[in-house]
């Protein structure tokens, strides 16, 4: 079924939702149509060339947002906005992934197919320990899903309107029920563009707080329940940073300041269009909950430059982004979607189109002006990563205005990488990876010492004539960090795809690109003068 789909732009939006086609039919159903679990670890071929390995996708057909994440037993779940019959986004359903490192994934059958009725947006899970839902027992609570329900012809609200929705599982996560009564909220009279409802449990007040985002408003809006079924009113969320598209898929988490006993909350907000890196983007907030309200401390206001929000990532493709409940550790894991609305529906890969990031772990640290998040690969995918064999490195190479192939070692098309570059008297250095053997293409890395500019260049690393929005580049001054001229990068390559840490997590850019199959070389190059260059790679 055709819906309006929420990724037009606002005004194109607006229209839309006002002519739905319906074009599909399927039974309503919470039972799972699909095939047994696939195989985890898939590689790359020649013709499958940009299939990750080591971060997921389904085996085919899009995927967009992940939701209802959740660790339980030992097992990690992602569900996913997926398209069982296409691929390209529509027929929104949850698709359902498990893995017990975040690296390795299983997909497992569709846990809610859309219908005719309604199609399943993006939400969140909780384990109801409790059972303060009674949709479980005492002995065998309930895990709660939290969803939008995206009404077609014959839902229970009229064609277009969006609401918050209950589905659970008695088994673990494989079969799912939806709730008899859902919608569980709706706003009166009835909005196309109330989505994305995240919920965490709030101690001190011993009740569930949902966020959720009018998102054509750029209004975020807080909910509480005691038992995830019904939901008051608390407040609203908005008028500051980023307003240029979509407000969507908020989260509010608290965390820890590094270092001290001292306690912040942070909001966690996806904005497409309006993001730093054009297209979707996700910024966040730092400040206080009362339990009621959440107040931003020195956020940017609405028409300051978007270089003055805080951004969680400064390439393309990060968005909609939440942590995993009951993730093991202090420290918030994200998965977010490795996409941009701008191009995504549009990128070259077949039979599945799009994949989720690294999972990476956030840490809060005040910085001279006001917190920021610092990010790093997840330790429990970062441990999965490592247990990976044959390292190869070379230390302090001196590369003197040059490029220097990094040789038949340095080949794997998907690496995991730490780079120490020190410009000793030279402008500019970094790596080129996925090089073609003439040279022509390839990713490239690099840091200007000068302006402390980390830039990820993606405009001559394989096919880009997809989309005229596939922005060419990517790029972040660094904070103080830096000025001496050195900086460390930790790169995860995989083979549609990288992620830049730089300098410890300050800044990170992620961005997807296409390399052509036979294009394997890595080479580290310095510009005008004197480098000091270290590489050590982990073939994946
Ligand atoms: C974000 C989003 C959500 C929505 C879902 C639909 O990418 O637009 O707001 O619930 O995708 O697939």
């Amino acid at each position: 079924m055709a819906y309006p789909n929420p990724h037009l732009s606002r005004r194109r939006m607006l229209a839309a939702s006002a002519a739905v086609v319906v074009s599909f039919a399927a039974a309503s159903c919470t039972a799972s149509p699909t095939p047994a679990p696939t195989p985890a670890g898939r590689t790359p071929t020649a013709s499958d060339p940009w299939r990750p390995v080591a971060h997921l996708t389904a085996e085919k057909n899009w995927l967009n947002d992940p939701n209802g994440l959740i660790h339980h037993n030992g097992t990690y779940h992602a569900f996913y906005q997926y398209n069982p019959r296409a691929n390209s986004w529509g027929n929104m359903s949850w698709g359902h992934s498990t893995s017990t490192d975040l690296v390795h994934w299983e997909q497992q059958p569709v846990a809610m197919e859309a219908s005719g009725e309604e199609e399943i947006f993006s939400g969140c899970m909780v384990m109801d320990t409790n059972n303060a839902s009674g949709l479980g027992s005492a002995e065998n609570p309930p895990m709660v899903a939290l969803y939008t329900s995206a009404y077609g012809k014959n839902g229970a609200l009229p064609q277009g309107a969006q609401a918050q929705s209950v589905a659970y599982s008695l088994d673990g996560g494989t079969t799912w029920q939806k709730y008899r009564g859902n919608p569980v909220l709706n706003l009166a009279p009835t909005n196309n563009n109330f989505r994305d409802p995240k919920v965490f449990w709030y101690e001190p007040g011993q009740y569930w707080v949902m966020t959720t985002v009018v998102a054509d408003a750029q209004v975020v809006k807080l909910f509480k329940s005691t038992d995830l079924l019904h939901w008051d009113y608390l407040s609203d969320f908005s008028g500051a940073g980023a307003q240029g598209g979509l407000w969507e898929v908020p989260e509010l988490v608290q965390m820890n300041v590094d270092g001290s006993t001292a306690k912040k909350w942070v909001m966690l907000l996806s904005i497409n269009p309006g993001g730093i890196a054009g297209g979707s983007g996700m910024q966040y907030f730092v400040g206080e909950f009362d339990g009621t309200r959440f107040t931003a401390e020195n956020a940017a206001s609405p028409d300051a430059p978007l270089s003055d929000s805080q951004w969680l990532d400064h390439g393309a493709d990060y968005y909609a982004a939440n942590s995993i409940s009951g993730a093991p550790g202090e420290k918030p894991v994200l998965l977010g979607w490795m996409g941009n609305w701008d191009y995504a529906q549009n990128v070259p890969t077949t039979p599945w189109r799009g994949s989720m990031a690294i999972p990476r772990e956030l840490t809060l640290v005040r910085g001279e002006r006001r917190y920021e998040l610092r990010s790093a690969i997840a330790t429990a995918a970062r441990e999965a990563l490592e247990r990976r064999s044959g390292e190869v490195s070379k230390k302090n190479l001196t590369v003197t205005s040059s490029i220097q192939d990094l040789g038949a070692d340095f080949t794997a098309r998907s690496q995991l990488i730490e780079l120490d570059l020190d410009l000793t008297s030279s402008r500019e250095a970094g790596l080129i990876l996925r090089q073609s053997s003439d040279a022509k293409s390839g990713l490239r890395i690099s840091y200007t010492k000068e302006t402390r500019t980390v830039k990820v260049d993606r405009s001559h690393a394989g096919t880009t004539n997809f989309s005229e929005k596939f922005s060419p580049y990517h790029q972040i001054t660094l904070p103080s960090v830096g000025s001496d001229g050195k900086v460390r990068l930790t790169i995860l390559l995989d083979s549609s795809s990288v992620e830049v840490f730089a300098q410890d997590g300050v800044a990170v850019i992620s961005d997807t690109f296409f390399p052509d199959w036979d294009a394997t070389g890595s080479s580290v190059f310095s510009l005008d003068g004197d480098s000091t260059i270290s590489v050590h790679s982990r073939p994946l």
